[in-house]
């Protein structure tokens, strides 16, 4: 008999294969809310569950998980929307898929750096409506990117896989963290302790830590006037770590040149005086979304989903 799953939304078509292949699961894929989910696993006497990070699922939602489900597995590396410590607590096993998503996650904080600077938005409006009318050369100017001062919030695996392609720009990179990397993973990045004293030096700033108690609201109108006039702000993190009304702030006066935008406090609904914006160059939450990504991030939330059935410790555990 094969183990029992429940997928909570539409994920890619290779994994769903996957599934079909190795477990007893009805896929709909349909985007299901926690309250149907739990249904759905007491129904299916489920022994295992496949969540994104669309849904929260919080220390009731997790409590109302029957007993037969040994694992939760999401297909993210983010976790802000599990409680960890809920899981811990029942002794629910919990895992993401790190790793995985590093390389595109950081191809596209490029995309929207380059975006940003060179006026992607505005370029790809204008011919979309025809162009017909010529330009100066004085006008439609961007930035220069090559060349600047890029800062990192958060060097771990994506923010350094954003410094490695950084430096192929000839910029300079910047970064704090909760604390300083090794030489060897620094690879001439340059830390500073004082996230504050980070903002002043650097000609765009992009986002890499988890959203969590340290990190929520750390962009807000004090630490955006901290960054120079003209700078570009980017964001793939999550959308909590920004206060959204002092970014729109620092936009329409100008004191920011650009931002890029692929995460929002509110998802799918995120605050449309971004997108009235011409220096906003603006992604769904589309960060990991390659067919190569996603079937891994699907076959990683699998393999933990296996270990854990088989016995043994998620490979990714959120939790120990
Ligand atoms: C992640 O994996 O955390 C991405 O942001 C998609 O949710």
């Amino acid at each position: 008999m094969k183990p029992r799953l429940i997928v909570s939304r539409q994920i890619a078509p290779d994994v769903v294969t996957r599934i079909h292949q190795e477990y007893d699961c009805p896929y709909e894929g349909k985007e299901m809310s926690a309250a149907e989910v739990i249904a759905a696993l007491h129904a299916h006497k489920a022994d295992a569950l496949l969540i994104t990070s669309h849904v929260r699922y919080g220390a009731a939602e997790i409590a109302a998980i029957p007993d037969h489900v040994k694992i939760l597995a999401t297909y993210s590396v983010g976790t802000d929307h599990i409680d960890i410590a809920a899981c811990k607590a029942r002794g629910l096993q919990a895992s993401n898929t790190p790793n995985v998503l590093t390389e595109c996650t950081a191809d596209l904080a490029l995309l929207l750096m380059l975006n940003a600077f060179r006026r992607g938005a505005e370029y790809e409006a204008i011919m979309r409506k025809g162009w017909r009318v010529g330009y100066g050369m004085g006008e439609m100017m961007g930035r220069r990117m090559s060349g600047k001062t890029l800062g990192i919030l958060g060097m771990g695996r994506i923010g350094r896989a954003v410094a490695q392609r950084a430096r192929g720009f000839g910029m300079r990179i910047l970064y704090h963290n909760a604390r300083r990397l090794p030489a060897e993973l620094e690879a001439g990045a340059e830390y500073v302790a004082d996230f504050r004293a980070m903002l002043p030096q650097i000609d765009v700033l992009s986002l890499h830590a988890p959203a969590g108690p340290s990190t929520t609201g750390i962009m807000n109108a004090e630490t955006f006037a901290l960054m120079k006039p003209g700078a570009v702000f980017i964001n793939t993190a999550r959308g909590a770590l920004v206060d959204e009304d002092a970014l729109l702030d620092a936009l329409q006066s100008n004191h920011l040149f650009a931002a890029g935008l692929d995460v929002f406090k509110s998802e799918p609904e995120f605050d449309l005086r971004f997108a009235a914006l011409p220096n906003v160059f603006l992604t769904p939450h589309m960060a990991s979304a390659t067919v190569e990504t996603r079937n891994a991030m699907g076959y990683r939330a699998l393999d933990n989903i296996a270990a854990v059935l088989a016995g043994r410790p998620p490979l990714d555990p959120l939790w120990t």
